[in-house]
């Protein structure tokens, strides 16, 4: 049985598929080829992560096909509802890269609160002609510990970051409307556990505590994050958007950059994928990232597994 994977599959979950008698495919099948190719080839199985669609005209026109998998999370490139319809399977690994993101966060947050965006354009250019202006520009950072990080969306990748955030000695505030409390528990290497209990509080309370402010909520029709939000934010706050483009407006956020109301941003997300604006490209106080969140061998790893663990349980 051919397994397609199109937008390719970690060597853990390609060894367990070929262990089990499936021969995977990794070759990138142009979007508009792809139902001539799956018939041609008698495709069984077809697994993406975010690049590929799937939408009716692969699910009505290959009849080959039993399984949809999506490598990671978010599943608004593939027609869930019309493919189970259609009886076929859809498959995600809704935990795989949870803890990927919550780093990526981090990453970010660690970044913004340093200017290392900046410094990092900046030091190649300049660093040898104008060190000590470049100092003296940067001098201000902010440090992490004691700050509070609001998390808009409290699931698994809001509760990962949340955990991060506790071990820096952060206060954590959240809003979820189908979350009232959530149970953390912080693991450490030598298998201790700390324990916290999280009561999440109003979305208008969250952005009004903030210093920090994360978005882990899947795609959604309307903007999480507009003009009205970022009013009720603290002056000179900070956002990290590692959701789903659309979640946040980016002309809203790019307008209260520029007025200093929020002092900087991250990006891991963008409206427009693969061709994020140029003004947020451009912007000296964005922080940067082509959608990267799960893109961790660990996660990959996890991810590769999981999809063949399920795929052999459906067909074998
Ligand atoms: N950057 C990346 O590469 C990357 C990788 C993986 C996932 N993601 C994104 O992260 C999102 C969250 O993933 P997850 O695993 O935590 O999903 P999850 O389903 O575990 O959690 C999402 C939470 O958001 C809440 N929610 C929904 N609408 C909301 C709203 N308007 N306001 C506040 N909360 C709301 C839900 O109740 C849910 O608890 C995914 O949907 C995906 O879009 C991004």
């Amino acid at each position: 049985m051919k397994v397609l994977a199109n937008d390719g599959l970690a060597k853990s979950g390609i060894v367990a598929l070929e262990e089990a008698g499936f021969e995977v495919e990794l070759t990138t099948v142009a979007q508009d080829q792809l139902v001539d190719y799956i018939n041609e080839n008698k495709v069984v199985v077809l697994l993406v992560r975010s690049a590929t669609k799937v939408r009716t005209d692969i699910i009505d026109n290959c009849p080959s096909l039993k399984i949809i998998g999506r490598g990671g999370v978010g599943m608004d490139n593939i027609d869930v509802e019309y493919a189970r319809g259609k009886g076929l399977h859809v498959i995600n690994t809704p935990a795989a890269s949870s803890h990927s993101v919550a780093e990526l966060v981090f990453a970010h947050l660690f970044g913004i609160a340093r200017f290392l965006p900046q410094a990092n354009r900046e030091m190649p250019l300049e660093g040898e002609s104008k060190f000590k202006v470049l100092k003296k520009a940067y001098a201000k950072g902010v440090e992490l510990r004691g700050k509070t990080l609001g998390l808009i969306g409290f699931g698994r990748i809001g509760q990962a970051t949340a955990k991060i955030a506790l071990g820096l000695g952060m206060k954590v505030v959240a809003f979820d409307p189908f979350i009232d409390a959530a149970h953390l528990e912080l693991e450490f290497f030598d298998h201790q556990s700390l324990f916290f209990e999280i009561n999440t509080i109003s979305k208008e309370d969250v952005l009004k505590e903030a210093d920090f402010l994360s978005l882990h909520v899947p795609a959604q029709k309307e903007y999480v994050i507009s003009t009205k939000e970022l009013e009720l934010m603290k002056d000179g706050a900070c956002i990290v958007n590692a959701a789903r483009g659309g979640v946040v407006d980016e002309v809203a956020l790019v307008e209260a950059l520029e007025k200093g109301k929020i002092a900087k941003a991250a990006l891991d997300v963008f409206e427009k994928e693969p061709t994020p604006e140029v003004q947020l490209l451009m912007n000296p106080n964005l922080s940067l990232t082509p959608h990267i969140g799960a893109a961790t061998g660990e996660a990959q790893d996890r991810i590769g597994t999981e999809l063949a663990s399920q795929i052999i349980d459906i067909l074998k």
